[in-house]
């Protein structure tokens, strides 16, 4: 089959041939339709993300696809089967605190450097090799909407906050970064899930009133100027009652003064989900004060991606209207130009793009 393959850090990904993927049990072979390119995949081709991959290795985190074949431990999926290939691969041998690797991305840690060892190869490829609880089924599609789904990997990741966070209907949130992918994502996911008031930060402040524009009068948006009781204070103001919970998705370049900004505003007994890369690569850590996180009750919880049945949730809201996919401006690359694709996405100049390669 061809894929890319990257093969040292800081080179351009290679467009070759490689054998097929062979399948074992509990495992399922897909067929490649269409897969994400994040924003910030050249940080880490680059090397400079620090991400734990192994090389030589196919990148590319989750796809949407066709099963091929499946092992006999398959009891619902069957060859023809529209899926999503979700990248969060899970060590089986301890359901109390598995290791984690995201196929074809980053491992966790040690553990998860084993895992990747096996579940290593990801979805810039014709097909891809997953384990069979990863190849979750989304229902019929046409062919043609396969890129547009890819955006189902983007969404996921916020969900996950939000499921974290148990947000409620008609409850408060405020979003740290909602400028971003993942934020902006996460705004869109937090009103579909039924907030009240959704409270977004961020500096741009021409993406935040594109953000207002698309959202109407349940959005509310802040724009952060990097002082941390003036940013907190604005975010008071625009929450005009209790903020719930708090869900922050800035990056490794963001500081923790940013992030405390954020997470101090929620009320008491309030939850906050920790997922940006914040301190990835160093730098001061949160030094959030004691007592307060003590004397008012406060949750704070740290999560990477989204449980398995995630996604079959995020399609039924999807299905249902909540979510809407042609939200996102897609651009398409074959595989040949896999490397243009990483520069695309890279240069993205508005939250609801998406890069997609379709192999
Ligand atoms: N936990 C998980 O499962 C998970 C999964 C995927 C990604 N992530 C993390 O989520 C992070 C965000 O990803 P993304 O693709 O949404 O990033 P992005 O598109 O670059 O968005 C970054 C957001 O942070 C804001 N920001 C604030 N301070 C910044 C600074 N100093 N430098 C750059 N941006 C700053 C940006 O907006 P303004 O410029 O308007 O301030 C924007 O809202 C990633 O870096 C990754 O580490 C976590």
């Amino acid at each position: 089959m061809k894929a890319a393959v990257l093969k040292a850090f800081g080179t351009p990904l290679a467009i070759e041939t490689v054998p097929d993927p062979i399948l074992g049990t509990g495992e399922v072979i897909v067929d490649v339709v269409a897969t994400g390119v994040l924003a910030y995949a050249n940080e880490v081709l680059s090397g400079e993300r620090q991400y734990l991959l192994d090389l030589p290795v196919i990148p590319g985190p989750g796809a949407i696809g066709r099963v091929r074949a499946t092992g006999p431990d398959a009891t619902h999926l069957i060859p023809g089967d529209w899926v999503y290939c979700d990248p969060t691969v899970r060590s089986r041998d301890d359901a109390l605190s598995p290791d984690i690797t995201l196929q074809g991305l980053s491992a966790g840690g040690e553990g998860g450097l084993r895992l990747q060892k096996y579940f290593r190869d990801g979805s810039w490829a014709e097909q891809m090799r997953v384990p069979t609880e990863n190849a979750i089924r989304i229902g019929s599609l046409d062919e043609a909407d396969a890129a547009r789904w890819c955006v189902l990997g983007r969404i996921l990741v916020p969900y996950g906050g939000l499921l974290a966070a148990r947000l409620q209907a008609g409850e408060t949130i405020l979003i740290n970064g909602a400028t971003g992918s993942f934020g902006s994502a996460g705004v869109a996911v937090a009103l579909a899930m039924g907030a009240g008031r959704v409270v977004a930060t961020g500096r741009n402040v021409k993406l935040l009133e594109d953000l207002a524009r698309w959202f109407g009068p349940r959005l509310h948006t802040v724009a952060m100027c990097g002082n941390e009781e003036d940013d907190r204070g604005r975010i008071l103001e625009a929450a005009a009652g209790p903020i719930d919970c708090v869900l922050d998705l800035l990056p490794p370049a963001a500081s923790t003064v940013q992030v405390r900004a954020a997470i101090m505003a929620v009320r008491p007994y309030g939850r906050v989900v920790l997922m940006g890369g914040v301190g990835m690569l160093g730098g001061a850590g949160l030094d959030l004060p004691y007592p307060w996180i003590m004397r008012n009750c406060i949750s704070i919880h740290g999560q990477w991606m989204y449980p398995p049945e995630a996604t079959t949730q995020m399609v039924r809201l999807i299905r249902a209207g909540l979510i809407n996919l042609d939200h996102y401006a897609i651009t398409t690359f074959d595989l040949d130009n896999a490397n243009e694709a990483v520069a695309h996405a890279a240069s993205k100049v508005s939250p609801f793009t998406m890069t997609v390669i379709r192999p």
